[in-house]
């Protein structure tokens, strides 16, 4: 392997780019050529490349979204979009590829590297943390900080107003971000897909909330197309006529903003492991960090097997929202 390309791809998330860079740093010290493909597969199918040297990725380290920038590829996904792929990596003498993305981004690598024999690493760059084998998703501890800075402020207006909130966060359909920023709030509940009584769940905290006579409280909602913020809402309203009720749906702004320490440390770490894991020889793996280790996942596993929610999580937000 002497010319590697990077490329991000699916939704942005703050750290990716302390992890192109680590990547484009890591690799040049190792002796590569480094490659960076614009607008993920896209830029990969429509020949978007540029070489990079270690200044291309100066001052980047602390900057939220991408530098590559990023798409959702639908041509990707076909086998005549992957074909042009494979052209421009041919074209521009690229033999190693490193995707930073989530579940989608690494399946479109795993089936391309299966297809063509190509090396492909895949570093976990998702907001949403539900990629098996990695503790933690580069963009995930930043979004949870973000979010929990929302809910701080969400909390004045429904203290001053004894209102209930439903405040619905991202996560695709994992509810680590809904549940984890509900602790670190102190928010009264969180109504998260793996816990899938969430409709009981709803009425449960409806009356003990009413038997504790909270007079404001929050309730986080992870993002569903059928159960989301305004279906809690819109039921509370019918059968809890006597309260008020207000639906906040956080949106874009929990993906944008710099990074935290904890994510840029990460993205360095798993940088630094895609080249390393190139020069191990291996392919076909997502760069991990696990228990402080960095461990290799093979695609498979990482997008193939569930990362599950730590159920102790529920009880400690049950247990600390009396
Ligand atoms: O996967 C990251 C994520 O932000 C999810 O949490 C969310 O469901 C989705 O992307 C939103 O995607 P888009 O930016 O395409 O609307």
């Amino acid at each position: 392997i002497k010319c590697i390309g990077i490329l991000t791809s699916g939704g942005d998330a703050p750290g990716m780019n302390a992890a192109i860079r680590a990547v484009t740093r890591s690799g040049i010290c190792n002796g590569f050529k480094i490659k960076g493909i614009y607008k993920g597969y896209e830029g990969l199918i429509n020949d978007e490349v540029r070489t990079f040297t270690t200044e291309n990725v100066s001052n980047i380290i602390q900057t939220g979204g991408t530098i590559l920038r990023t798409a959702r590829s639908k041509e990707f996904m076909t086998l005549s979009g992957r074909k042009k792929a494979y052209e421009t990596l041919v074209k521009e003498s690229i033999d190693a590829l490193v995707v930073i993305g989530g579940n989608g981004s690494l399946t479109g690598a795993k089936d391309f590297a299966e297809e063509y024999d190509f090396p492909c690493i895949g570093l976990p760059g998702t907001i949403d943390n539900d990629l098996y084998g990695t503790d933690n998703t580069i963009g995930y501890d930043t979004t949870l900080n973000t979010i929990t800075q929302c809910i701080d402020k969400i909390r004045d207006t429904a203290t001053s107003h004894e209102r209930i909130f439903f405040v619905e966060v991202m996560g695709r359909d994992a509810g680590f971000l809904a549940q984890n920023s509900a602790i670190a709030a102190g928010a009264e509940a969180a109504i998260i897909p793996e816990d899938s009584t969430g409709s009981d769940q709803l009425i449960e905290f409806m009356e003990r909330g009413i038997r504790k006579s909270k007079k404001s409280c929050i309730v986080i909602v992870s993002e569903s197309p059928k159960c989301g913020a305004l279906y809690y809402a819109n039921r509370v309203n019918q059968e809890y006529p006597e309260f008020d009720v207000r639906v906040s749906i956080l949106g874009h702004l929990q993906r944008g903003g710099s990074p935290t320490a904890r994510d840029r440390i990460l993205a360095s770490e798993v940088g630094y492991g895609a080249i390393q894991a190139l020069v191990q020889g291996q392919r076909n793996v997502m760069v991990g960090v696990r228990n402080n280790e960095i461990v290799y996942v093979p695609f498979v596993d990482a997008i193939g097997k569930r990362k599950n929610i730590d159920k102790q999580l529920i009880k400690v937000l049950d247990e600390l929202s009396i």
